[in-house]
């Protein structure tokens, strides 16, 4: 059996959605289907003010601008992250600086953070790997008193909540992917939500090319011009047609990714537990999105003979990001590409499985009949 790894997930009611918006004639964005999307979006965030934008990193560089960052401004994000977290810092000349993760959830660790905090932090960006939503209890107070910004990057986490609170809750920005490979999806899209009041207008203005084309739209003036910096941030109305149908299959694609979920997390906690270090994990005041599920092997060594070996059943099973830090890129910038222990460590060592909604039965006990096979046979 040929299982892949990430699978977009579609019936006829994004075909429909997808015609209607084509038929009407109105093709740009901020148009009706981006209206409903973000009304959606604001049931959720009924505090934000929320931008559609053509990519999660499209959504991270119109944060960046927003936020002022100037050449020389540090940004502190993880080095265990998506390349699109540091140059949306870099094409505006700010500097990112790379801190260490914790090894429980591969997300930022706030003790790594505060050794990097200087003068001239103007920004701090966590993500929230594999959906599981950082603690941003401890930056946020890091924040505060530092008078920095925080831009959370939920590439992953769109209906995650922590303590019940949907993902972003103590962020000044949030940004959310909608590219094939996430939880919900039109190919390539993303979300930026503004938290600071003081910022709706001028991000509006940023999103349609630093014009006020806003203004005109409100009937508040007769014609529109070029008044800020900005750029075309903007989702078109028939991608958003395509991402709203998937938004009103969210609670689905949560719940058969959850099944795919607890069936890797029962595998690998049963008697297959020694020959891992750990497993991704959900803590109790958590509710999470389910968009990946990881374990730690005890080596590198140990991880490829097991993606291989996986590999020859048919069964993709793939590494993580290699860590900005020690990429060609990362290196080139001389910031710090020093040691980071936790994620050089567990950046060789972390392996994540196959997960698509529409995994059958069929293949979902492929996956675990072979896993468990492979294991046994190769490391025991
Ligand atoms: C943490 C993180 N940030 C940003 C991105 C980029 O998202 P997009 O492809 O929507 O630009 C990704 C992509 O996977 C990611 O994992």
């Amino acid at each position: 059996m040929k299982i892949s790894f990430n699978k977009p997930y579609f019936d006829d009611k994004e075909l429909n959605s997808v015609r209607k918006a084509l038929q009407s004639g109105n093709h740009s964005g901020n148009k009706e289907f981006s209206r409903k999307l973000k009304s959606r979006i604001n049931q959720k965030y009924p505090n934000s003010h929320v931008f559609l934008t053509p990519s999660c990193s499209a959504a991270l560089e119109m944060g960046v601008m927003l936020s002022g960052i100037k050449p020389g401004d540090e940004v502190i994000m993880p080095s265990y992250t998506f390349s699109s977290t540091a140059n949306a810092v870099l094409v505006f000349g700010g500097i990112p600086v790379f801190c260490d993760i914790n090894p429980e959830t591969m997300n930022l660790d706030p003790v790594s953070v505060e050794q990097f905090i200087t003068s001239k932090t103007k920004m701090i960006i966590p993500i929230d790997y594999a959906g599981i939503p950082c603690d941003m209890d401890e930056i946020s107070t890091l924040a505060k008193k530092h008078g920095i910004i925080i831009m959370l990057d939920a590439a992953q986490s769109y209906g995650s909540y922590l303590f019940d609170k949907p993902v972003g809750e103590k962020a000044d920005l949030v940004c959310f992917s909608f590219h094939e490979t996430k939880n919900l999806s039109c190919g390539e899209g993303g979300a930026l939500l503004v938290n600071r009041k003081e910022w709706f207008e001028k991000a509006a203005f940023i999103q349609e090319k630093g014009t006020d084309r806003k203004r005109m739209l409100e009937g508040l003036q007769d014609r529109y011009s070029w008044i800020s910096n900005g750029s075309s941030y903007i989702l078109s109305d028939i991608l958003a047609a395509i991402l709203l149908a998937q938004f009103e299959k969210e609670k689905l694609i949560i719940a058969k990714r959850k099944i795919i979920y607890n069936a890797y997390h029962e595998l690998f906690n049963s008697d297959l537990k020694s020959f891992i270090i750990r497993t991704s994990k959900i803590e109790e005041f958590m509710k999470v999105n389910y968009h990946s599920f990881w374990i730690h092997m005890h080596s590198n060594a140990d991880r490829k003979l097991f993606m291989e070996k996986m590999s020859d059943r048919g069964i993709p099973a793939y590494i993580g990001y290699v860590p900005l830090h020690s990429s060609k890129m990362g290196k080139s910038l001389k910031v710090n590409t020093e040691y980071l222990p936790v994620t050089d460590e567990l950046s060789s060592k972390i392996v994540r499985m196959p997960i698509y909604p529409d995994m059958t039965d069929e293949e979902l006990t492929y996956i675990i009949s072979n896993t468990r096979e492979v294991v046994l046979e190769n490391f025991n």
